[in-house]
């Protein structure tokens, strides 16, 4: 295997044949991954310290994360949770409110507790009820942001029950994030797991201070995938999944090259009575195979090239954050996914669950984490 210290350069095998059957990459970064708490956060943060070297953590906690201090004692659970040996350090996010206090973010981002801050239109998700009900409400605070340089993350949907739940995307950035951009154009911001045509284009029009994350669900699915021989709870999630021709639009953003977009898997574990529910949860839990679910992407249109500079590269720069030094490989090879994870009560249901991945991760070797770094 050739390996080179060229950043921009992958390190591939072909063997015996043309097809690349072998990728070794710079150690990637999820900048966005929802890790829950308590027993949730216990079962599902192993599977993204294994893979990522950093995540950006969502704050969307019942209480939600709105206090420095809450979001230490959260960060000091998250490393407690992390097998001893693994070199994870998760960033974490607040939760904005209506009439968020700019002092407490401000001091926050400042202490290098908080790496940036989270804008859920209330009602737009899971666990978003406190959410900002106008952007006028955090004026204050996006103008301290915009100050520090601290970046928004952005949920971006309206939750106007009057628009159809299939452009409440393309509608939130017509109406709110144009406006915002207007007013704060020097704003850091990032647009969260974009589901659209519309988006992708937006985003590579806009400033260099504005970027997206794309999740692997959303390029490997569209939204036929909910009503496969009937409804299939485990594919639904919010924004919830789009025509085929987004999901082209959002194979070629993330394959394109363009540093604005990132990998941020929005892997969102519920359990399965919650998923498999008269009302069921939105969110789709993607950590246990995520680099390897973008792997199966990004081959789906022959740029498996591309991979490395949308997993491990783009989000770090656009933080601000040291490209990681360490590598991972993963080997063209067909595993089957669990089932589920736990059981009974409280198990969680994984993407592919008892279905093939057709790519996967060697097992880290601390040795050649040390010799990379
Ligand atoms: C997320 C969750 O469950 O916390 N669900 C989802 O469908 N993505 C919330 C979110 O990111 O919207
Ligand atoms: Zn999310």
């Amino acid at each position: 295997m050739v390996r080179c210290d060229q950043e921009s350069i992958v390190a591939t095998t072909a063997i015996g044949s043309d097809n690349i059957t072998r990728l070794t990459l710079r150690q990637p970064d999820d900048w966005h991954v929802h890790l829950r708490d308590g027993a949730m956060l216990a079962a599902v943060v192993n599977h993204t310290a294994r893979q990522f070297a950093r995540a950006i953590v969502m704050p969307n906690l019942k209480p939600p994360i709105t206090t420095v201090a809450a979001a230490e004692s959260y960060r000091q659970r998250i490393r407690a949770a992390v097998e001893p040996g693994l070199d994870f350090t998760p960033l974490m996010t607040f939760f904005l409110i209506d009439n968020a206090d700019p002092a407490e973010i401000s001091a926050g981002f400042t202490q290098g507790v908080f790496t940036a801050a989270k804008l859920y239109p209330a009602h737009a998700t899971t666990n978003s009820s406190h959410g900002v009900t106008a952007i006028a409400k955090i004026r204050p605070t996006l103008e301290a942001m915009q100050c520090l340089g601290m970046p928004l993350l952005i949920h971006g949907e309206v939750t106007d029950p009057a628009v159809d739940i299939f452009d409440r995307e393309q509608v939130f950035i017509e109406r709110c994030l144009i406006p915002l951009l207007a007013q704060f154009p020097a704003l850091r911001v990032v647009l969260e797991h974009i589901t659209t045509r519309q988006a992708a284009e937006f985003i590579a029009a806009a400033a260099p201070c504005v970027a997206a994350t794309i999740t692997a669900h959303h390029l490997l699915l569209n939204r036929n995938a909910l009503f496969v021989g009937g409804m299939r709870p485990h594919h639904y999630c919010l924004p919830v999944l789009k025509r085929e021709h987004h999901r082209q639009a959002l194979l070629a953003a993330a394959t394109g090259g363009n540093p604005k977009f990132f990998l941020g898997t929005d892997s969102a574990p519920h359990a399965r009575e919650a998923k498999e529910s008269a009302c069921g949860c939105a969110g789709i839990y993607t950590a246990h195979a995520a680099l390897e679910l973008y792997a199966e992407a990004f081959e789906e249109v022959g740029a498996l090239d591309r991979l490395e500079a949308f997993a491990s590269f783009h989000g770090a720069d656009f933080y601000r954050l040291a490209r990681n030094r360490a590598t991972l490989t993963l080997e063209k090879r067909d595993w089957l996914v669990a089932k589920e994870f736990g059981d009974g009560r409280g198990a969680i249901v994984p993407f592919r669950a008892g279905q093939t991945i057709s790519w996967q991760l060697r097992e880290p070797s601390p040795a050649s984490v040390t010799a990379a770094a």
